[in-house]
């Protein structure tokens, strides 16, 4: 069950009448180096009056200047940018959102050429339109009550609707990640599951700790078993009739990130409680795949442990075997992800999907190479085309990186088929993540998948000022690309 945002809105040719409970969003592009108000419904003398210049409106992307409207209403002047497309037509609806805290009716009344700029602002509105405050004793909530988007390029009622379903699995994966580890871990991000897929037709399995071992999924248990919350590996499967693709995701569920017995030194560690988002990700990208009724067989694994030091913890030097037989030396239990990741692909393979898509807050050297808005993207050459073309579509930002052969060896272990790291190397660090997971991808060239690996450490979590449909905090990113590509893979 998607829980569906209760803002209320509709899509007119008519503007709404001015009233001191109005916000009207008016555009400003520029034409030259001068700044010039876009056409809209409200009267051009009014506008033709502001002193732009005065106010330092530039037209930048983004950039709000508010003035005094007619009948006690507020006028919102909002830079259009260089060049008008669906991601800048988001970021100004995310920018709307988020600046008019208390105006109790939005109307956004910029020049709209089609009904996909219609669409591309009103997710950026409904993607702004979110505030993690669970925690405050005092919310100070923005009640928006109502949107109104002015423009003759009206999209469908289901189109309108398929948006506000994957806004709200956006939103719902950014409260699962925004959650602290001390409540939410493995076998809470279980019950979460099992709430997101009520009522939809989604199947789902769990492993508990007993079945792991019974299992072989010796990279989840072994990640696990240093905390007193035990971990968990769970499917969710969705299979409506006449798919004829079927897509697995992979998803890493780290709920918290001590890096165990190679412990995290304490500002690392901060942070760590994003390390889930993989796994919140995949999970709300099934549950809107099946909601939407999208014509594909798509599973989402969820592999979740809480990763800790203690007594009972996995050790540097463990040796440990991963659900397809391989086994692994442990060289520093920081890199967790890739453990337990290998058995979420594993199980994946053994379904022989045609595609197979995994996502993770992998590295630290991800933020290193790409920064905190690209996810790294690496894997065969048919998934990966795939992912960018639909991350493109919905403007998440990847980045193709490259599985260099001659770092692999740097994984050889001497007495167990591979290392999880290189102990003392620094070079390529992402790759080597990369390289690490594709040995659990399968190696039956006729069954095994396309494979792609997103490696998300810098865009889970935005640590700096929210912009554009962004907040501060988690971000929900990779959920609108995933759902995004099941749509490409139906048709
Ligand atoms: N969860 C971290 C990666 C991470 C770091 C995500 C910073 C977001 C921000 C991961 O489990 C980790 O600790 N990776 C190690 C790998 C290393 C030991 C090879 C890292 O990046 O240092
Ligand atoms: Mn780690
Ligand atoms: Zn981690």
């Amino acid at each position: 069950m998607v829980n569906m945002t209760k803002l209320k809105h509709a899509i007119s040719e008519n503007s709404p009448a001015a009233s001191k409970s109005i916000a009207y969003v008016i555009g400003v592009t520029t034409v030259g180096a001068n700044p010039v108000v876009a056409k809209s419904s409200l009267d051009s003398k009014f506008l033709a009056a502001i002193n732009l210049e005065s106010l330092g409106v530039t037209g930048a992307l983004g950039k709000t200047t508010k003035v005094a409207g007619p009948e006690s209403s507020v006028v919102v002047l909002v830079g259009l940018g260089d060049k008008q497309d669906l991601e800048s037509l988001r970021f100004i609806g995310g920018v709307a959102s988020r600046e008019l805290g208390g105006s109790l009716h939005v109307v956004l009344d910029i020049p709209l050429k089609s009904t996909a700029e219609t669409l591309a602002l009103f997710e950026g509105f409904l993607l702004g339109n979110y505030e993690f405050q669970n925690y405050k004793s005092k919310p100070t909530k923005r009640e928006l009550a109502k949107l109104t988007i002015v423009t003759k390029a009206k999209p469908k009622p289901a189109e309108l609707s398929e948006l506000e379903i994957i806004v709200a699995a956006v939103h719902a994966c950014r409260d699962l990640v925004n959650q602290p580890a001390n409540e939410l871990y493995p076998e809470v991000m279980t019950q979460q599951a099992k709430k997101a897929s009520k009522g939809l037709p989604i199947k789902i399995r769990v492993w508990e700790e007993k079945d792991l071992v019974a299992s072989g999924l010796g990279g989840i248990y072994a990640v696990g078993k240093g905390s007193s919350r035990p971990p968990r590996l769970v499917k969710l499967e969705y299979k409506p009739a006449g798919a004829k693709v079927s897509l697995a995701l992979v998803g890493k569920g780290i709920t918290f990130d001590t890096g165990g017995l190679s412990l995290k030194p304490a500002e690392s560690m901060v942070g760590m409680k994003y390390d889930m988002t993989g796994a919140a990700a995949v999970m709300q990208a099934l549950v809107a795949i099946a909601t939407l009724g999208i014509k594909v067989r798509a599973t989402a694994w969820l592999c979740l442990a809480e990763n800790m030091p203690s007594g009972s913890a996995t050790r540097p030097n463990d040796i440990i075997k991963i659900r397809n037989g391989k086994t692994v030396e442990v060289l520093n239990t920081d890199a967790e992800g890739r453990l337990v990741l290998a058995d979420g692909l594993s199980m994946a393979v053994e379904e022989s999907p045609d595609y197979l898509i995994d996502v993770a807050t992998l590295t630290g050297a991800a933020t290193i190479a790409l920064g905190n808005r690209y996810a790294g993207l690496m894997g065969d050459v048919e998934a990966i085309s795939r992912v960018e073309k639909a991350s493109a579509a919905v403007g998440e930002l990847v980045w193709h990186m490259p599985l260099p052969e001659e770092l692999r060896p740097l994984l050889d272990s001497d007495i167990a088929d591979i290392a999880n790291v290189k102990i003392g190397n620094r070079a390529g660090g992402m790759l080597i993540g990369g390289l690490f997971l594709r040995e659990f991808v399968g190696s039956d060239e006729d069954t095994k998948p396309a494979w792609a690996h997103l490696d998300i450490a810098g865009p889970a979590n935005n640590d700096s000022a929210a912009y554009g449909h962004t907040p501060k905090g988690a971000t929900g990113v990779t959920v609108r690309t995933l759902v995004q590509l099941a749509k490409d893979l139906a048709n």
